[in-house]
């Protein structure tokens, strides 16, 4: 028998893997599922991104490997988007084409931190910085994140000896699972607190886009004066392109040169009509997201009234397409979810999937269409 990883132990089954199994049980017994469980999209792909795709397959070579670091033309477009949205000038060297924001992440953890250093994450937070920090050996330490401090975590409460075993500090801004948002001063502070400490400070920015439709996007870098963290970022979200697995990391170039070694030996890219595709998402009119952002301030609002009818507290925010909800008295979250999936069809997330902070809530993906959502959601009303 072989022997798997030890460290594998460590880490649970990934949470909609196993969801996708249950869903497919109840299925094929009949029922009809509602899935506001997985942040996939449900909105369509831009026309103009699958043409781009397809004409990207006729470019000679278009079979070989791709640039270790991801197309110029790709790395160019994020620059002019930073450009254009934050005011912000990066160089060539500061962006490195990732296959998914989420592949950044783990190839991070190789990039920065060694066997037993400290990677500070948030809690409830999303569950691959914890993952990946077990996987490579690193120690993840959970900063709460509560409602108290709108999910902001409180610098003040990691012990400085935890901070100086510390090499890496995730956070996620708007926030998975909450949609808290951050500001100018919050940045200031963190980086601050990062920059006396040599903590590489990493904003996950997938949901940099999915705010309300008047306001505007900030980064991490527009704080950042010495360039001295990183932004992580997701093409998935913003243009409905989960599946094409690309993004991006930016930011100090020290990070990226590191980032580029580790992933130049462990994976060769994606595929280059993928990154034509991303080039051309990021290069269309921000009519195009405004468009989005409408869509989902409606359902958000929808939603939010119908938990409110139906006595399910939630966190106020307005940013990504999640609301974060605490899970009704006598029920425990794993009862709750249990019930709403087997008795109704409705698939949510039980809270603990973010960290032990996440009991006692659920969270609730706005990516299905407003009748469903009204569907879903009016099941509630049995759990009064
Ligand atoms: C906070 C956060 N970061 C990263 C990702 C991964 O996105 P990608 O599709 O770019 O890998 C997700 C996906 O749900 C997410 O919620």
């Amino acid at each position: 028998m072989i022997k798997v990883n030890n460290r594998l132990k460590t880490i649970d089954e990934y949470h909609f893997k196993k969801i996708e199994d249950k869903k497919r049980k109840l299925i094929k017994n009949g029922m009809k599922i509602i899935d506001l469980g997985i942040g996939d999209p449900d909105l369509v792909l831009n026309e103009d991104i699958k043409k781009e795709l397809v004409k990207a397959l006729d470019i000679k070579d278009v079979n070989k490997y791709p640039p270790y670091s991801g197309i110029e033309k790709l790395k160019l477009q994020v620059i002019k988007y930073y450009e254009d949205v934050f005011s912000i000038k990066l160089d060539l060297d500061e962006v490195i084409i990732t296959i998914g924001s989420k592949e950044g992440i783990s190839s991070l953890l190789p990039s920065i931190s060694d066997i037993g250093d400290y990677v500070i994450v948030p809690n409830p937070g999303y569950q691959v910085y914890t993952a990946a920090s077990n996987l490579w050996g690193a120690v993840p330490y959970k900063i709460p994140l509560t409602e108290k401090n709108n999910y902001l975590p409180k610098l003040k409460e990691i012990p400085e000896s935890v901070a100086r075993k510390s090499k890496i500090f995730f956070i996620n801004y708007p926030n998975n699972p909450t949609g808290a948002e951050a500001g100018e001063e919050f940045y200031k502070d963190i980086i601050n607190f990062c920059e006396r400490r040599n903590i590489l400070l990493v904003n996950d920015s997938a949901y940099n886009e999915i705010i309300k439709k008047e306001s505007t996007p900030i980064s991490l870098l527009q704080s950042d004066k010495n360039k001295s963290m990183i932004e992580i970022g997701s093409i998935s979200k913003t243009y409905n392109m989960t599946g094409f697995r690309i993004g991006y990391v930016v930011g100090n170039r020290h990070v990226i040169k590191a980032l580029l070694k580790v992933k130049s030996n462990i994976d060769s890219g994606q595929f280059v009509p993928i990154q034509y595709a991303a080039a051309k998402a990021i290069s269309l009119d921000r009519d195009e997201i405004n468009k989005s952002r409408e869509i989902y301030d409606n359902r958000r609002n929808i939603a939010k009234k119908i938990l409110k009818q139906k006595g399910i507290k939630y966190f106020d925010a307005n940013a990504t397409f999640y609301v974060w909800c605490s899970v009704p008295k006598g029920y425990s979250t794993d009862e709750f979810c249990d019930k709403l999936l087997t008795d109704y069809g409705v698939v949510v997330t039980p809270g603990y999937c973010f960290g032990n902070l996440g009991y006692n809530f659920f969270r609730i993906a706005l990516t299905t269409n407003i009748e469903n959502i009204e569907t879903a959601l009016s099941k509630f009303e049995d759990f009064k």
